[in-house]
């Protein structure tokens, strides 16, 4: 069935993945910082699906994370048939007062990393004519979001890059999907600092039915997965709106936590 490669698998939607490629009989590399909660996952994956697991230990926002797991792969003689970027994090508040270090590894990993990792295993993607990507974006892919400007930034990047990509690749043999959940339950919303923000809550889904989405939808070659019939609507409605009307309306819905009627 070959072999998976996950990032941001220690927990989450990552972890969620993992368990689902493993079930359908991948092999697997697991990618985050922390080794003791990637440890854990590998021992409980292994034990139920007897899959063989390699744990790589980088922080994806440093610049050469992305080479060096490449070379790690190359040097284990792993070939990786799926690759899913999924490791990001958000920071919510003003653009101004955020620190510009925090915003700059932001970007590293929820751009540079995706995108030097997709560039590292295509080719062998390309040259199997099988197998595919699946990058994981966000609802906030499709509007601008204001008190989470770079991550909201990101996320567009992520579809925008995805859905070319697909186009691409079209021919190839190697699928294409951009995973774009609304809100998931997750330590996301609590690493993100989002204390204030209405987003957090409110008809969150759980993170395996996001990564159940993601994964059937990378399967049947969809370009793009939405979860959630309520998440789709709401999309949907975004179409016929004025970006700056939208705009405000995120500004709104990330300010406060005063209960929506
Ligand atoms: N939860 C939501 O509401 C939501 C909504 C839309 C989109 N998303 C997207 O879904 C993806 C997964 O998020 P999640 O909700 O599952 O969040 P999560 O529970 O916070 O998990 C994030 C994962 O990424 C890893 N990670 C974070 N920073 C990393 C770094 N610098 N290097 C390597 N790994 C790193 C974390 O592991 P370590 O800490 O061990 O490194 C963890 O495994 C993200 O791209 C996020 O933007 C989430």
């Amino acid at each position: 069935m070959g072999i998976a490669l996950i990032t941001g698998a220690s927990e989450g939607i990552g972890k969620e993945l993992a368990y689902l490629f493993a079930k359908d009989g991948h092999d697997l590399v697991l990618v985050a910082r922390n080794v003791d909660q990637l440890n854990r996952v590998a021992t409980e994956i292994e034990e139920r699906y007897q899959r063989t697991i390699h744990i790589i230990t980088q922080d994806l926002s440093q610049p050469d994370a992305p080479r060096q797991i490449r070379n790690t792969c190359v040097s284990l003689g792993l070939q990786i048939d799926y690759l899913v970027n999924n490791a990001g994090f958000g920071l919510y508040g003003p653009f101004a007062e955020q620190p510009l270090e925090d915003l700059m590894q932001m970007i590293n990993l929820n751009i540079k990393a995706l995108t030097a990792l997709t560039h590292y295993f295509l080719p062998d993607l390309l040259a199997s004519k099988s197998g595919g990507i699946l990058n994981v974006g966000s609802m906030a892919s499709f509007v601008p979001g204001p008190l989470m400007a770079v991550y909201y930034a990101s996320k567009a990047y992520t579809l925008s890059f995805t859905e070319a990509l697909a186009h691409e690749l079209k021919e190839s043999g190697v699928k294409v999907t951009a995973l774009c959940p609304g809100p998931v339950k997750t330590r996301f919303a609590m690493r993100a600092k989002m204390h204030q923000s209405r987003l957090t809550e409110k008809n969150a889904l759980d993170a395996f039915t996001v990564a159940k989405a993601g994964y059937e939808g990378l399967l049947s070659g969809k370009p793009v997965v939405v979860p959630g019939a309520v998440f789709r609507s709401l999309l949907f409605g975004t179409r016929f709106l004025p970006r700056n009307w939208i705009a405000s309306s995120v500004m709104r819905i990330q300010q406060d936590r005063t209960p929506l009627r």
